[in-house]
């Protein structure tokens, strides 16, 4: 069955004045709960690294790990775009292995789209994955992958050198062929102008309510994060780590009490099977 949401119609939303949703998701059930939601888009993110799988930073993820994640995440989603992230050094050794190893997430997981991070150095093979066919997603400002080169997880594009920087890339990219751009902690105002000067959609994470809309991590957005620092600009809108801490210490204590299982919980047999068994 094809997909609610198709990258023409966010493009088309996007001419519209419509805003767009996009949040990540790592597995099937949490993919059935945000495609349910409505939420436009799915990101697959190389987050996976430091939000699921327990790694200091994104670096460490595998081919592997993003397509047995995103694999599971496409069969929980029924309406919504699904984006794969191209772990480090999946796309930065030859085109050739970017357009095999972007192929993967369209032929072995189910995605739509794949994602890159990095600007003009990559123009080439964001070129070369579109004519392969694969549809790409840019990211720019604060790239998590190359992080250290830039200094740490820091705000990005905020001189107008730096700013000016960021929207060429953003032409370039564009020119490649990408079908949306992710813009990651860049002040407010200079995402406002390459929103604007943009024809895809840019999905804003820490650059301001200007964007054609906004993603965030779903741990982040549900208050399951497990690290004592909240970025900036996450808006946490529920508090799922309490409630599990809750019912988990509450399951402990039910069954350290033998209050859990009750006889609602228990299977019977009849009181003739039961003689049968104690004759033996
Ligand atoms: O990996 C990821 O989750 C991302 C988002 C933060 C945009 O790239």
């Amino acid at each position: 069955m094809p997909k609610q949401v198709d990258l023409g119609s966010l493009r088309a939303r996007k001419a519209a004045g419509e805003k767009l949703t996009m949040l990540t998701a790592y597995d099937c059930p949490f993919a059935q709960l945000v495609d349910e939601a409505g939420i436009d888009m799915v990101l697959v993110g190389d987050s996976l690294g430091n939000v699921v799988l327990g790694y200091a930073d994104t670096r460490p993820v595998t081919m592997d790990e993003m397509i047995h994640h995103t694999a599971a995440v496409c069969r929980g989603v029924r309406s919504a775009l699904v984006i794969g992230d191209m772990p480090f050094m999946s796309y930065n050794i030859t085109v050739q292995e970017a357009i095999r190893n972007g192929g993967r997430f369209l032929k072995e997981a189910g995605a739509d789209v794949v994602k890159l991070e990095g600007g003009a150095p990559i123009a080439d093979t964001v070129a070369a994955l579109v004519t392969a066919g694969i549809p790409v997603c840019g990211h720019l400002g604060l790239t998590p992958q190359t992080a250290s080169q830039l200094g740490g997880y820091r705000v990005q594009g905020r001189t107008a050198d730096t700013a000016l920087r960021i929207l060429d890339d953003a032409r370039r990219l564009e020119d490649a062929g990408i079908s949306m751009l992710v813009l990651e902690c860049v002040p407010d105002r200079v995402a406002a102008r390459i929103t604007a000067a943009l024809a895809v959609p840019v999905i804003g994470i820490g650059a301001g309510p200007s964007c054609d809309g906004q993603v965030l991590v779903l741990h982040d957005l549900l208050g399951l994060g497990g690290g004592d620092f909240t970025p900036k600009f996450v808006k946490p809108f529920g508090a799922l780590g309490d409630a599990a801490r809750a019912a988990l210490t509450a399951y402990r204590d039910e069954v350290r009490s033998g209050r859990f299982p009750a006889p609602e919980h228990c299977f019977t047999i009849s009181d003739e099977e039961l003689s049968k068994l104690d004759a033996e």
